[in-house]
């Protein structure tokens, strides 16, 4: 059989305890104290030791083996450091966790109380004024604290090592200031304990002015008498400013959660120390070594190697193309090696600072020209791209084409419709990404928003007498820099209701539309005229060539995909068949 066609071109509880400290110092910013890591110094603060984290050698623990072996990627110089939130009610335990998270990850520990408390013990203006908040059990006005915050956080060690920011934000605003100056977490700490149980906690807390260290009268007494005889309390920890405390606490954590919804861990925070840490630890480990996947993932663009030789380098993550892709409905497994690869692709090019891209992949059951057509793989498809975006912290809205047209002609192509139904109510995770990072809207210019960071256009599509690219157009336009990614598009022209092609204006549409560039193709080949069997596939991922495999059938009954060829550019259809036929390549394609 000729194979003619494509088918279908289809602080230890260290903290500051500066107040009742019968050494604390009146300078604004005094120095440490030659003995004690006394309070308001704000070096004590940044905590001493620790192993960073960024020195990936060594018997650093955290290390994988071959970074342990100096394999991996030097992280020092190319993984951006953690950064990370904790939050809780008072007396929740971040300030003891905060010290233990700190000696494990080196980050460095920025909390508003301790920078308070320092300032207020130093007598400095911002002391004298947060001084009558803080002693009421109320919170410091925004201006104060989120002026210390930022200005703690553009110090060097903050940026090099990470941070964790511990008691900011504690407002909405707070967590907006942060949110303009694109300042974000990786991951959002929340430990979860019961009122009663933190009521006594405060009550029961007492401070070693002289080490920082916390104590609690019988969860963690003192060690010595002598100890003991020295310890404080805190002025805001009686019983009646812990419940105030409390209440201010309620009242902002749910806004302040909508913002982290989609890196939000909550932590059973009632439970001994060392086992609320234990589950910090595998959440922090597990946040950096997916930040050290991604940094890994993307190559910078100058170890890239041209396209015409990227094949092998793509292929050294990659187990080929899945078999028995005739099998209908395709199995879990081939639906989730195809989002996988689309999602690698994609986040490639993105990263890469690409703006306009498309995603093209017509396996049987996203191919609407055959009868196994599944609309909800395509909304899978998208969910897991805009999910993925989302955890990167981007908003992502997701956009269907509304019905085109007016009277008679109104309408939108078949497989569309219902869509945007079906992605209003589809799962989107138990961080209610939904509405927070993922919005869900029409394609248009209308809903281009300031606070929108990239666009997914689901399936945009002309429809008979009506042209999308007007709408998309006028979307791209608005969208300006923001990456665009079209998934399944289908911009030829189709021709008006009259039957006759709309050619005004057709030249420029075409040149619209194919300033697109492809992050991804995936097309499985036929033999001329029909749809069994599978002769091949061309598949192309950023930022790789396109890839021709052949399918074979395997003595033992099964079957593989071998590659045939690959090219720089699309391979047109006598490009495919003479590499089938095994004719000397057109060198025109490289
Ligand atoms: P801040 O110092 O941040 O106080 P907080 O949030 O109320 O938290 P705490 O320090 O009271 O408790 P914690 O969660 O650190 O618990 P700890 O580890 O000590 O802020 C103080 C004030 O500053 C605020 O009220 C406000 O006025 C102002 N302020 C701060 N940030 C602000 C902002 N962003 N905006 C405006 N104002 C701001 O543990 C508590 C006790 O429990 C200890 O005795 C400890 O030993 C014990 N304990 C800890 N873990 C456990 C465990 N697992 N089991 C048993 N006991 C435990």
């Amino acid at each position: 059989m000729l194979p003619a066609s494509l088918s279908s071109l289809h602080s230890t509880n260290v903290r500051t305890s500066p107040y009742l400290s019968p050494l604390s110092s009146s300078s604004s910013l005094p120095s440490p104290s030659p003995s004690l890591s006394l309070a308001p110094s704000f070096s004590h603060l940044h905590h001493r030791r620790l192993v960073s984290f960024n020195t990936v050698r060594g018997n650093n623990p955290l290390a994988t083996k071959a970074e342990r072996r100096g394999l991996s990627v030097t992280c020092a110089s190319t993984c951006e450091p953690l950064k990370v939130m904790i939050s809780g009610a008072p007396a929740s335990g971040k300030g003891t966790q905060c010290e233990l998270i700190v000696q494990k990850f080196g980050l460095v520990h920025i909390s508003t109380g301790d920078l308070l408390r320092a300032e207020v013990s130093a007598g400095s203006e911002i002391g004298n004024k947060a001084k009558e908040f803080m002693n009421a059990g109320q919170l410091v006005p925004d201006e104060i604290v989120t002026a210390m915050v930022t200005a703690r956080l553009s110090h060097e060690d903050a940026k090099t090592k990470g941070w964790l920011l511990d008691g900011y934000p504690r407002s909405f605003a707070q967590a907006q200031s942060l949110e303009n100056l694109k300042i974000r977490p990786d991951v959002y700490v929340v430990l979860d304990v019961p009122d009663e149980i933190l009521i006594d906690r405060c009550v029961g807390r007492r401070l070693d002015p002289e080490t920082g260290k916390i104590y609690h009268l019988t969860n963690f007494p003192p060690e010595t008498e002598e100890i003991k005889a020295r310890l404080v309390t805190r002025p805001d920890d009686t019983e009646e400013k812990v419940k105030s405390r409390l209440e201010i606490y309620k009242q902002n954590a749910k806004a302040i959660l909508s913002t982290y919804s989609n890196i939000t861990k909550k932590i059973d925070g009632n439970r001994p120390k060392e086992m609320v840490f234990a589950d910090i630890e595998s959440l922090l480990s597990q946040a950096k070594r997916e930040k050290m996947k991604k940094t890994t993932a993307v190559k910078p663009v100058h170890e890239r190697k041209s396209r015409s030789n990227q094949v092998s380098s793509s292929q050294d993550n990659w187990k080929g193309i899945p078999t028995r892709l005739n099998n209908i409905p395709h199995s879990r497994e081939i639906r989730n090696y195809f989002y996988d690869d689309v999602l690698q692709a994609t986040q490639r090019a993105v990263n890469d600072g690409r703006t306009r891209l498309k995603v093209e992949i017509n396996i049987p059951e996203l191919n609407p020209e055959m009868d196994v057509y599944r609309i909800g793989t395509l909304m899978e498809l998208v969910r897991v791209i805009a999910l993925s975006f989302a955890d990167d912290g981007k908003r992502v809205k997701v956009c269907v084409q509304g019905s085109m047209g007016e009277g008679a002609l109104a309408g939108m192509p078949l497989q569309l419709a219902g869509t945007r139904k079906i992605l209003e109510f589809m799962d989107w995770g138990d961080y209610g990404a939904k509405g927070t990072f993922v919005e869900i809207g029409s394609i248009g210019a209308n809903e281009v928003d300031e606070q929108d960071d990239m666009f997914i256009l689901v399936a945009p599509q002309n429809a008979v007498g009506n042209c999308i690219i007007d709408d998309m157009k006028a979307m791209t336009d608005a969208a300006g820099t923001r990456p665009v990614i079209l998934i399944n598009p289908r911009l030829k022209d189709l021709p008006g209701s009259s039957g006759i092609m709309q050619t005004m204006g057709r030249d420029k549409r075409l040149e619209y539309a194919a300033s697109f560039e492809n992050c991804y193709f995936f097309r499985l080949l036929y033999y001329a005229g029909t749809q069994y069997p599978i002769m091949g596939a061309l598949r192309m991922t950023y930022p790789n060539g396109y890839e021709l495999y052949k399918r074979v059938d395997v003595p033992s009954g099964g079957e593989k995909y071998v590659i045939l060829s690959t090219f720089t550019e699309k391979p047109s259809s006598d490009d495919i068949n003479d590499a089938f036929l095994g004719k000397p390549r057109n060198l025109g394609h490289g």
